[in-house]
């Protein structure tokens, strides 16, 4: 399709002259005021305008200014007489594209045109990536109208504009990750890098170098001068995840970098400045950590500058029925499955699961329900077993104190079982009211096949 293109001038002459020669590729439109412009833009929307400047009644910057001041915005072109350069300068100040000299030089017009539409694609097609990233990372996307989950929110949009480093706590699976993309979507630093760094993944060795980088012939294998997330993320963000698995040694040299904002590449002589913005993440309970001594105090201060903390889905009940229909959604699209929600009873089962594995346990049952569904509603027949035969965690997981994850609850109360029964399974499986075959797998899965 012919992009299209609104021409604007008093003069019959100078209108159709440049609709002749711009017809053969371009779609035209005519107006012979600033007033009858504004009137045509009310229906169309044309990718440039080339508009005269000195007009009778609204002159052409007036327009231009108009015309910028909604969406969506044309590439606006100049057309002035020799002596008003001045003023037409004065309108690219304003955001016009450019102007040209009467009398116009076509083959100038054709050249300038064809760029200035390349220009306000390519403008576009960056607008719409940023709205589908802010889409996909905004706040629109984090699910909750629990009134815990509404002063996370809260936080959240206070602190996004700071430069403060956020501590973000919560059981696997609670939603962290999504936290620290929001915060950075949310920042004057959004249009910069955010920096993900997963601290568990990591040996120590190379999360140094990860982290500050390294000169060329620092250690075996390094090839090459490399930078770190430190470096990469200046004027961004850098997530920091998992913080609570890094090793004292790191935990030393990540402390001097916030204090300090500089720090050396691995093997390197030379302090290299950086300013990105800190956020970190842990499942853990560093509080405790820093108690028994596992974590300097020092750097957790430094840290936990904000807190936002996520609270396990049992603990905000409420937000579940959403948070299924949400996910409902996003699978039934992409499996082009035609559902019509859930009965009743599917949706009480799965409200009344414990989800130890939080947001992520329940977007994969989704996942998995939807995908294996066959009816035109999610019934209980598609609701997976050990949701319908779990149930009953969810009101004693509260009661274990100090526990930081529903895993480390269950392998307390199997460890617990096993020292009541002698380490005799049978009866340790009895009392916990599961299958010896079931505790076994437990004890695999928690390495306590010695205990
Ligand atoms: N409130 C929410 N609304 C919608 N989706 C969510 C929400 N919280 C988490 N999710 C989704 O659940 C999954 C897990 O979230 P995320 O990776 O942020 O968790 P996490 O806390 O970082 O977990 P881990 O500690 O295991 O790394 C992701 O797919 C995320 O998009
Ligand atoms: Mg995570």
């Amino acid at each position: 399709m012919k992009p299209t293109i609104l021409i604007v001038d008093d003069e019959r002459n100078t209108r159709e002259g440049l609709a002749r020669a711009l017809r053969r590729q371009y779609r035209i439109l005519l107006a012979e005021s600033a007033m009858a412009a504004l009137e045509v833009l009310k229906t169309e929307s044309p990718e440039a305008v080339l508009t005269d400047l000195r007009m009778p009644g609204m002159d052409g910057m007036t327009l231009v200014k108009r015309i910028l001041a909604s969406e969506p915005k044309p590439v606006c072109i100049l057309l002035t007489a020799y002596g008003n350069v001045e003023t037409a300068v004065e309108a690219m100040k304003c955001g016009a594209y450019d102007f040209l000299t009467k009398p116009v030089n076509l083959d100038r017009l054709e050249v300038l045109l064809k760029r200035a539409i390349n220009t306000r694609k390519l403008e576009e097609s960056n607008r719409q990536l940023h709205q589908q990233l802010d889409s996909k990372y905004g706040m629109e996307q984090i699910i909750g109208t629990s009134s815990v989950m509404q002063s996370v929110f809260d936080t959240i949009r206070q602190v996004a504009p700071s430069r403060a480093t956020v501590l973000i706590q919560g059981e696997s699976g609670t939603g962290k990750e999504l936290v620290a993309h929001a915060v950075h979507r949310l920042s004057p630093r959004a249009d910069n890098p955010f920096i993900a760094v997963h601290c568990a993944a990591l040996a120590d060795t190379l999360l140094e170098s990860e982290l500050f980088g390294h000169e060329r012939g620092a250690f075996t294998g390094a090839t090459e001068t490399r930078k770190g997330r430190f470096e990469l993320a200046d004027g961004g963000t850098l997530f920091l995840d998992e913080i609570g698995e890094i090793e004292p040694a790191t935990q030393v040299k990540l402390l001097r970098v916030l204090e300090e904002r500089n720090f050396e590449r691995v093997g390197g002589m030379q302090k290299i400045e950086v300013d990105p913005r800190l956020l970190a993440a842990t499942n853990r309970d560093l509080r405790q950590m820093v108690e028994e001594g596992r974590f300097r105090e020092d750097l957790f201060f430094r840290l936990n500058v904000v807190q936002v903390t996520l609270p396990p889905l049992r603990r905000r009940r409420e937000d579940i029925p959403m948070l299924l229909h949400h996910f409902l959604k996003e699978f039934r699209e992409e499996n082009a499955k035609e559902l019509d929600g859930f009965t009743a009873e599917a949706l009480d089962s799965l409200t009344q699961y414990a989800w130890p594995g939080n947001i992520r346990e329940l977007r994969n049952v989704m996942e998995r329900m939807v995908v294996l569904s066959r009816g035109d509603k999610l019934s209980l027949r598609d609701v997976p077993l050990e949701i319908k035969e779990g149930k009953a965690p969810a009101a004693s997981s509260g009661s274990l104190k100090g526990a930081t994850s529903m895993q480390e609850a269950e392998k307390k109360m199997i460890m617990q079982a096993l020292s009541d029964n002698r380490s005799n399974r049978t009866r340790a499986a009895e009392q916990l009211g599961i299958s010896r075959r079931t505790l076994h797998r437990k004890l695999h899965e928690f390495q306590l096949e010695e205990y």
